[in-house]
């Protein structure tokens, strides 16, 4: 019987290890004979661990499960998707994962990440199989057709983006994965790498082939030791069966690929900065122009994508860029894996088709908050995100749609906050944020982002209150404006809806003397 249990870093976490040792000892103690298949997550990080059985009745599941549990399961007949407490029934038809449209995830926490067998079963090579076959011009017209933008946040046309690669001159290209997921609430860069990290190579090598780079990097962020073993290995194994190389699949394309992992710098998830990390400079944003494209590592042009815009790929050219873009809305076309996560009921990953609305999200779907309490805000896009309140829980998650509120989708990470939030700190929260993480190129953020946390701590202890919002107001708009970069040119978001939304907190509690 083959048992499948996750071994990525949520479900590591939550004991995982620990269950596979009990699940291995009970079964050799009761004489029966087991696999255990390692897998990625599927998703419903508040089922992990989620241990899933083989039956004829498809895979059952159990969660989440502790190694104290392992005993009582067997008991239940376990190896036969016997009934038990912690029974969630055919994996499948959970409606966590029934209401999903899985084009990006359909394979993370079913295949063994690192089984290249598993992988062509499911669909994989298949992309890259048909990139080779209708050469890059037809290629990138099938992604642009796809009306695929970019997953980092920005939704930049990814097609327009390999073309201005393709058409720039040079005598070498690169493609850099921009992995350095370090916004709040996010996770969904790692689970692939750790679930599905072939569909990450495809996808390079599908834009490789598409603007005729020959030499791919990924930059990861530090944190995320598990997916950068996992990624190591499929990448290994991936140049073994001539997937990657001088000559893939015999197409006469070449195309290598090697992981960076970054030291830890929030900035180095901004393109340019992490094109000089990657030079092995320390991480600096380059003022734009010129644009990677043209000008990126190495001074070559350069495509630089999140992991989410790459790993869409292989499904875009497998299943046509029509099949894409039929999801989704307005110019927001395909699925986004969407991050549940903070107080929240059922975190975890939901890729769906844009559309649904922020209340859909956080209370269908993420039922409400973990302590029971009301949602107070959610804050969308990570740490320079927006906080919206209930008020505004009719927003369809899109690009425009959100733009058009002052907020932003950016990675697809929303934390959910209940009615104990101090909006006031939390707003404190992203100016000490950015000047922790300010790489000190520009002054609005490197000066700004620290006179901003000095005026929200005079607003908090109430002194002038009214005159320091009006400054903080200022702060925040001469940072929008006047930065460089994201970094210091979002902080302001989560500040101004914070005042705007909530200025209850910013009401003197423990007024002192000005
Ligand atoms: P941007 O709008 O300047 O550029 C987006 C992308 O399109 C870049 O790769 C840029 O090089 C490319 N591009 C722009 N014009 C182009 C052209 N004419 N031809 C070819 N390529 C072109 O945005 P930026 O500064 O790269 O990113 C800002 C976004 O990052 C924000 O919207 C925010 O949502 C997001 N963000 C994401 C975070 C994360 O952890 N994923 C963290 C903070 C911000
Ligand atoms: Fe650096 Fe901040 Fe300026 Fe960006 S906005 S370039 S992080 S100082």
């Amino acid at each position: 019987t083959r048992l499948f249990i996750p071994k990525d870093a949520a479900a590591l976490a939550l004991g995982a290890e620990k269950v596979v040792a009990a699940i291995a000892a009970e079964a050799k103690a009761r004489g029966l004979d087991i696999e255990i298949v390692r897998t990625g997550s599927r998703g419903m990080l508040f089922l992990e661990p989620l241990i899933e059985v083989e039956t004829a009745d498809g895979r059952i599941g159990y969660g989440p499960v502790k190694a104290r549990d392992v005993a009582s399961l067997f008991d239940a007949g376990l190896l036969s998707g016997g009934a038990h407490a912690l029974g969630v029934g055919r994996v499948e038809d959970h409606p966590y994962l029934k209401r999903q449209t899985r084009l990006t995830f359909a394979r993370c926490g079913i295949i063994d990440p690192v089984s290249l067998v598993d992988y062509a079963a499911h669909d994989g090579w298949k992309g890259l199989a048909r990139a080779i076959e209708v050469g890059p011009a037809e290629t990138i017209a099938e992604v642009t057709k796809s009306g695929l933008r970019g997953r980092g946040g920005a939704g930049f046309p990814t097609g327009v983006k390999w073309k201005t690669v393709a058409d720039a001159p040079a005598d070498r290209r690169y493609i850099v994965c921009n992995a350095d997921e370090g916004d709040s609430g996010t996770f969904a860069d790692r689970m692939m790498f750790e679930g599905d990290p072939f569909a990450l190579i495809e996808g390079m090598a599908i834009a490789g082939v598409a603007v005729g780079a020959t030499k791919g990097y990924v930059y990861c962020r530090s944190e995320y030791p598990h997916a950068v073993k996992t990624f190591n290995e499929a990448i290994v194994l991936a140049r073994a069966a001539g997937y990657l190389g001088p000559n893939i699949l015999g197409s006469g394309f070449a195309f290598e690929l090697e992981m960076r992992v970054g030291a830890g710098a929030y900035v180095c998830g901004e393109e340019t900065a992490l094109l000089d990390s990657l030079e092995g400079k320390r991480g600096i944003v380059r003022a734009k122009p010129p644009l990677p494209a043209h000008k990126g590592l190495f001074g070559r042009p350069t495509v630089i994508n999140n992991v989410l815009s790459l790993v869409a790929v292989p499904h875009i050219l497998a299943k046509g860029g029509e099949f894409y873009a039929s999801f989704g809305m307005g110019r927001s076309r395909g699925t986004m894996p969407l991050q549940i996560a903070g107080n929240v009921r059922f975190g975890g990953l939901f890729e769906t088709a844009f559309g649904l609305t922020l209340g859909e999200i956080v209370e269908d779907i993420g039922g409400g908050t973990r302590s029971g309490r009301p949602i107070r805000a959610v804050q969308c896009g990570g740490p320079l995100g927006a906080y919206l309140p209930v008020s505004q829980f009719d927003t369809p998650f899109d690009y425009e749609a959100f733009s058009k509120k002052d907020a932003l989708i950016g990675h697809g990470g929303i934390v959910v906050f209940d009615d104990t939030v101090d909006m006031a700190q939390m707003a404190r929260f992203a100016m000490e944020f950015c000047a922790i993480e300010s790489c000190g190129k520009c002054t609005p953020c490197r000066i700004g982002s620290t006179r901003g946390v000095e005026t929200v701590d005079r607003i908090r202890a109430g002194v002038k209150v009214q005159e320091n919002i009006a400054l903080l107001e200022d702060l925040c708009n001469t940072m929008k404006f006047g930065s460089l970069c994201a970094l210091g040119g979002f902080a302001p978001y989560p500040v101004t809806s914070a005042l705007r939304h909530f200025p209850e907190d910013f009401a003197p509690r423990h007024a002192i003397a000005a």
